[in-house]
């Protein structure tokens, strides 16, 4: 039976995502990150938690505007995503990271200015992307934001052939199914709101940031 979610990642996968990233971007996706992280308005001595870090890529960029002020945690349950990642950002000191399953509770409650998430929230059942905003809502101080960086919202039927057959053959069924996810509705059930949108790559993928109200 074919998997309904591919965010997992270990092995091969895990050991070539950046180049897999860059071949999918032809070579524009550290461009397409650094504008993703200048969106996020990141200020000085910010504490930023990044939910499914990966290699550590999106969190140097992070770093770099921080400077040596503000934290950032990584959390990801794939140890050559982590090993990866600490490598990475080794000259770095105030990084840390955390093996742990996202969807499960996490030991924050109220200690972050922002919590980012790209590429992996669409991997979820609906029932864990819940349990992962709650996770983000519990860990982020009054006001403090949460930014989404995933697949906008869009009707695939109504796409190009070979965009729809390559999305649908190399995404799993849940990014397919997430194309239509109300998340803003499923965002604000949890106490988000005053919503920033920022659309890339021709629409398709969205920064989406919420609010942590009162
Ligand atoms: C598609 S990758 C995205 C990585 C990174 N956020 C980026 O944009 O480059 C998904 C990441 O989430 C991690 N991941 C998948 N499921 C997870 C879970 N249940 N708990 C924690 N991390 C998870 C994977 O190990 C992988 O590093």
């Amino acid at each position: 039976m074919q998997q309904r979610s591919h965010i997992e990642i270990e092995g091969w996968g895990a050991r070539h995502y950046d180049l897999t990233m860059d071949l999918l971007l032809v070579g524009r996706y550290q461009a397409f990150i650094e504008r993703a992280v200048q969106w996020m308005d990141i200020r000085k001595g910010d504490a930023i938690l990044d939910l499914g870090s990966g290699t550590g890529r999106n969190i140097c960029v992070m770093l770099k505007t921080l400077g040596s002020t503000g934290v950032v945690v990584g959390v990801d349950i794939s140890q050559e995503m982590l090993n990866q990642a600490r490598k990475r950002c080794s000259v770095y000191s105030q990084v840390s990271f955390l093996k742990q399953r996202i969807e499960q509770p996490l030991p924050y409650h109220e200690e972050f200015t922002k919590v980012f998430i790209s590429f992996t929230l669409h991997g979820f059942e609906d029932e864990d992307k819940e349990n992962v905003i709650g996770n983000a809502y519990r860990a982020l101080n009054p006001g403090g934001i949460f930014w989404i960086l995933d697949y906008n919202e869009f009707d695939l039927d109504r796409q190009w052939f070979p965009f729809r057959w390559a999305f649908r053959h190399f995404e799993c069924e849940l990014a397919s199914e997430f194309l239509s996810l109300d998340l803003k509705e499923m965002l604000a059930h949890h106490g988000f709101g005053n919503f920033v949108t920022h659309l890339v790559l021709r629409d398709y993928v969205r920064l989406l940031g919420a609010e942590k109200l009162g």
